[in-house]
């Protein structure tokens, strides 16, 4: 009920069996839900608020984080890569929970590359205060010639990153591996240069001629239980996140997942017996 209302960000509490539901719907504009975190002169807002443009230029780059925080739910976006030569740019999507000691968080990371050459995706997951999870894959379209949807989905059974209706990566609940379950996460994006790191470690420089560089956002969505907020919304079943569609990949899904790990991941920590001599258990949870 509460997805079909796209133009206000509105609480619905619906009280039914003395079990609330309480949904956040999609925001109409940017600054509903965001703030501008680094650099105001670096972030435009276009087509009335509903889109916003990324600047990276030698200055600068910028960011912006959700005003709220969140405990499960989903989050999506739609964004357009920077164009063209993009190598040594970042554009970073993620949650997180901002807590330095027992870090939580959910990272999308675009690394740029040289004309023509595909787009890195690298995510990685913080659990109860640990990464060092990285997986690459390479996209299969160009990320810069139309918007498309990146999204997190967070329950108590599993995280799964999509790439538009392809999942990319699951971390499964297994019970056995540590999750994220008690801290919320805030939404962040940022846009910047780390041509030290991102490039094949360093390898191709970022190439400033070419600078400005522009990324566009549009149809921000969150959908999840904010914090602070009611209390029993995170543990409620009811929430649509939580059902049983969303417990685990579908048939379907987990033939895409396949298919992008089969041809199109570049890296998986999980296999990577240098730094893992040992592999980590929620490699072996299955999906
Ligand atoms: C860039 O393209 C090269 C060549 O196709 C590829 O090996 C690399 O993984 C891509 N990504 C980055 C970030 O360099």
């Amino acid at each position: 009920m509460a997805i079909h209302l796209r133009n206000a960000t509105v609480f619905l509490c619906f009280y039914i069996l003395a079990l609330s539901v309480c949904v956040l719907g999609r925001p109409a504009t940017f600054l509903e839900d965001f703030k501008v975190t680094w650099s105001e002169s670096h972030i435009r807002q276009i087509d009335g608020g509903r889109a916003i443009q990324l600047v990276l230029d030698q200055n600068s780059g910028c960011g912006f984080a959700s005003k709220r925080q969140y405990l499960f739910g989903r989050v999506s976006m739609k964004i357009k890569l920077i164009p063209g030569d993009s190598a040594g740019t970042v554009t970073a999507f993620y949650m997180n929970s901002n807590t330095d000691a027992v870090r939580d968080e959910l990272d999308f990371e675009f690394l740029g590359n040289r004309t023509g050459q595909p787009y890195t995706v690298q995510t990685n997951i913080y659990a109860h205060g640990k990464g060092d999870r990285e997986q690459r894959v390479n996209l299969w379209f160009d990320p810069a010639a139309d918007f498309h949807t990146y999204s997190i989905l967070w329950n108590h059974h599993h995280i799964v990153f999509y790439v538009d209706d392809m999942p990319i990566r699951v971390y499964k609940n297994s019970g056995r591996v540590p999750f994220p379950m008690n801290q919320p996460m805030g939404v962040y994006s940022t846009l910047w240069e780390a041509d030290d790191w991102a490039t094949r470690g360093g390898l191709e420089k970022i190439d400033w001629s070419k600078a400005p560089f522009y990324s566009y956002y549009r149809d921000f969505d969150i959908e999840g239980c904010p914090v602070p907020g009611p209390a029993n919304c995170a543990s409620n079943p009811r929430n649509w996140w939580e059902a049983n569609t969303y417990q685990a990949l579908s048939a379907m899904e987990a033939r895409k997942y396949r298919w992008v790990r089969l041809n199109h991941m570049i890296y998986d920590y999980c296999t990577d017996k240098s730094r893992y001599p040992v592999t980590p258990p929620e490699c072996l949870a299955g999906i």
